[in-house]
């Protein structure tokens, strides 16, 4: 299968690392505003397709069995726009792939289903975390236990580190908020499935109710916040975002009624080592736990050694430090799933299929982050059974994604 990058940046060259894995598919092209020609040499040298830039995305897609959309929340209805215009003049594509979060509010990831659906393509919703090997094989290896013992009753997940490394991630207007919409859909995603009794469709336990809170801990003190002033260009007196959410989604099993939980953390000052995964699912007399900081490998770097590292990302995402006790993850890319996200979409789209994850799924991803800032804005429960408040979702744009947000976050 030929496959089509639209972006080239963070994330774009983190899957065409993983595309190393993958089999029966090849990186053909790419189309972005920034960094084709550095990912087309990255795919030629390491043999993963005689990939060309192009210079519009109606070029790529016609020369394409499949695209993914990696390039920034606020491009992702313009982007899908165009897929969709090439597929009407004749482009025949197989699938298209997209990155978290699918909609920066509800109407947006509504209008990016709808057109997809227009265009009669399968789709992938990129939540690499479902797709780790270390959440898979937990949760197989629970499988007999769980049928016999009863499901995991509580799922806890937590997403952090130290804040994203480009300047519209910060901005809450482009982003569409700040780390609950940009980390929040992974922790509740995977937390969601880590629930689902072992074989159930991703969206089989129904939401019932959110709570949540957001808060601003370390980039709104006057010393960090003139920091990222300088270093990312979005000024925090004005358009505050939140570093720090916490919440609880419960969910009811259809069948049963038993009613589960699902507790995510996601923070930006998260100031150790690098970006931690945790994850962990506790069953009647039985548990899992993940944790993306334990491996294999350490590496020490003392202060006379420093100098020899140049670059502290080459250890580990959004790392920290360059001495002392290092934390390595010898295969990030396969750690955190998206060599086995890539996968399940290509297989999925050779079928003429949906991904495991499609967009609609992406869709209530997006509702349950959505409702999380409902929740913390109000200040109370949001009940998801309940038609009205689905339908005010539909029109919600949160406080903070308006850019509205200095009192709800307490500016100093
Ligand atoms: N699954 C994950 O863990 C994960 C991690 C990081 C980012 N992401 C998601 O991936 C997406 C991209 O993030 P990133 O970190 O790579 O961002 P980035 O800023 O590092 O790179 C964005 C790329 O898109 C290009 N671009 C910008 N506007 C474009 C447009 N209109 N058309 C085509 N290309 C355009 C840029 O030139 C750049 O090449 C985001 O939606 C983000 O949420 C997911």
């Amino acid at each position: 299968m030929r496959i089509g990058f639209i972006g080239a940046g963070f994330i774009a060259k983190f899957q065409a690392s993983a595309m190393r894995f993958v089999r029966g598919a090849d990186l053909t092209g790419v189309y972005a505003l920034k960094g084709a020609d550095e990912l087309a040499a990255y795919a030629k040298s390491n043999g993963l397709g005689d990939c060309k830039v192009y210079s519009s995305i109606a070029e790529l897609c016609k020369n394409s069995d499949a695209v993914a959309v990696l390039a920034p929340n606020f491009a992702r209805l313009d982007i899908v726009g165009q897929i969709a215009d090439a597929v009407k003049a004749g482009a025949a594509l197989k699938g298209v792939m997209c990155e978290k979060p699918l909609g920066r509010t509800v109407a947006e990831a509504k209008e990016l289903v709808r057109l997809m659906k227009e265009a009669k393509l399968p789709t992938a919703y990129f939540e690499n975390q479902i797709h780790m090997k270390a959440v898979k094989n937990a949760l197989a290896q629970l499988a007999p236990v769980a049928k016999e013992m009863g499901p995991v009753a509580l799922a806890r997940s937590a997403e952090e580190h130290a804040g994203p490394h480009e300047g519209w991630f910060w901005d809450p207007t482009r982003q569409g908020g700040g780390v609950l919409s940009d980390m929040g859909c992974h922790s509740i995603a995977v937390s969601w499935f880590a629930l689902n009794p072992h074989g159930k469709a991703p969206d089989f336990l129904k939401p019932v109710s959110v709570n949540a809170e957001v808060a601003l801990l370390k980039w709104g003190v006057p010393k960090y916040r003139k920091e990222l002033l300088a270093r990312m260009g979005v000024d925090y007196t004005k358009t505050p975002a939140e570093d720090f959410a916490t919440g609880m989604v419960t969910f009811q099993n259809p069948e049963t009624k038993q009613k589960v939980k699902a507790q995510f953390t996601n923070s930006w000052m998260y100031d150790k080592q690098g970006l931690r995964l945790l994850m962990d699912g506790l069953g009647p007399g039985y548990a899992f736990e993940v944790n993306s900081l334990k491996s294999p490998l350490e590496i020490f770097i003392g202060d006379a050694a420093a100098e020899a590292v140049a670059n502290a990302e080459l250890a580990l995402e959004k790392a920290t430090a360059t001495r002392g006790l290092l934390t390595v993850q010898p295969n990030e890319a396969d750690l955190y799933g998206y060599v086995d996200e890539i996968d399940d979409a290509v297989h999925a789209f050779a079928q003429g299929k949906d991904a495991l994850l499609n967009w609609e799924y992406g869709l209530e991803i997006t509702k349950l982050c959505q409702a999380s800032y409902m929740s913390a804005e109000y200040g109370k429960t949001i009940d998801l059974t309940d038609a009205a408040v689905q339908k005010s979702l539909d029109t919600y744009t949160s406080l903070i994604a308006q850019g509205k947000a200095a009192d709800q976050l307490g500016v100093m």
